[in-house]
């Protein structure tokens, strides 16, 4: 439900696009979702209706004179705080009910450095609700009673910290946009992704089948689909132990893929003996 000839994707106040998964965010910056909305993937899940996209600037819902949204932290100390009011005032209006100690509640996420690492499960896990409502902060942080009080989730999306919310916002919004059924091309696409399972996936290769004189594995061009998707386990069995082994502990394997792994380490024991002599 796009504008005529005009940007579609929300960048009117308050305004909303799309349908079935719907995800509201509030912020003092609307403006910074302008170029990653309207591109790709998320532009046409909102176009196919999979996706609504409501972006409130909680400046809007200040109610003194200058529509203040920070403010000095009691205590002392640099930086402000984002006021509790306007946030409170804004998920309520958009809810159009207080959400104080209801039980009934889409996930009302605040995103920050102290929240939960946010992963693939927890994208998957957030991509089966009908509606999630996206809280970013800014400056020092939102006041605390907003993370005790409002919030019933807050995700973090690595262990730095950012100059707000808008980003981990956009970082969680895609990770679960794919996930909805119906959003990318194929509905087997994420299947293999990178911790899916729990693994790293296999290594792509596409045309040329030999490049500046790098030839294609031979038994991608075989034809031959078991010899594939055996070869493509293997990979990503090589790459999660090369480079991520932590991951192993979590995946599911099978006896075949132990096996794999153990043959792996034989080898690895080997070259490491040759290097030595
Ligand atoms: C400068 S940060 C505040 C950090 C806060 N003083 C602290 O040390 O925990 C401002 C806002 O950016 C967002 N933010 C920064 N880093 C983040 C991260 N790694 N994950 C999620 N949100 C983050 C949060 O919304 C946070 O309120």
């Amino acid at each position: 439900m796009g504008r005529a000839g005009g940007n579609p994707w929300g960048l009117q106040k308050n305004e909303t696009v799309g349908g079935v998964v719907r995800f509201d965010i509030f912020t003092l910056f609307p403006e910074m979702f302008k170029s990653p909305f309207e591109a790709s993937i998320i532009r046409r899940a909102c176009e196919a209706g999979r996706v609504t996209l409501a972006l409130h600037n909680v400046r809007d819902y200040a109610t003194d004179k200058h529509h203040q949204t920070d403010d000095t932290p009691y205590g002392g100390g640099g930086g402000m705080v984002m006021k509790p009011e306007p946030i409170w005032n804004a998920v309520e209006a958009v809810l159009g009910f207080d959400p104080a100690g209801r039980s009934d509640l889409p996930p009302l996420i605040l995103l920050t450095p102290q929240g939960r690492p946010f992963t693939q499960a927890v994208a998957r896990e957030l991509s089966a609700h009908e509606r999630l409502l996206l809280i970013c902060g800014r400056y020092e942080g939102v006041d605390e009673r907003v993370r005790q009080y409002l919030a019933t989730d807050e995700l973090s999306i690595g262990d730095y910290v950012l100059t707000g919310g808008e980003v981990p916002a956009m970082v969680v919004l895609d990770a679960v946009v794919r996930l909805i059924p119906g959003v990318l091309g194929d509905p087997g696409a994420t299947a293999d992704d990178s911790h899916a399972t729990g693994l790293l996936e296999y290594p792509h290769y596409t045309r040329p089948a030999v490049y500046r004189g790098h030839p294609v594995p031979e038994v991608l061009l075989s034809g031959h689909h078991a010899e594939v998707d055996r070869w493509r386990r293997r990979e990503a069995l090589r790459r999660t132990q090369e480079r991520r082994p932590d991951l192993l502990d979590q995946a599911e394997l099978s006896q075949a893929d132990r096996e794999f792994l153990d043959q792996l380490q034989v080898e690895e024991g080997d070259s490491t003996v040759l290097k030595r002599e």
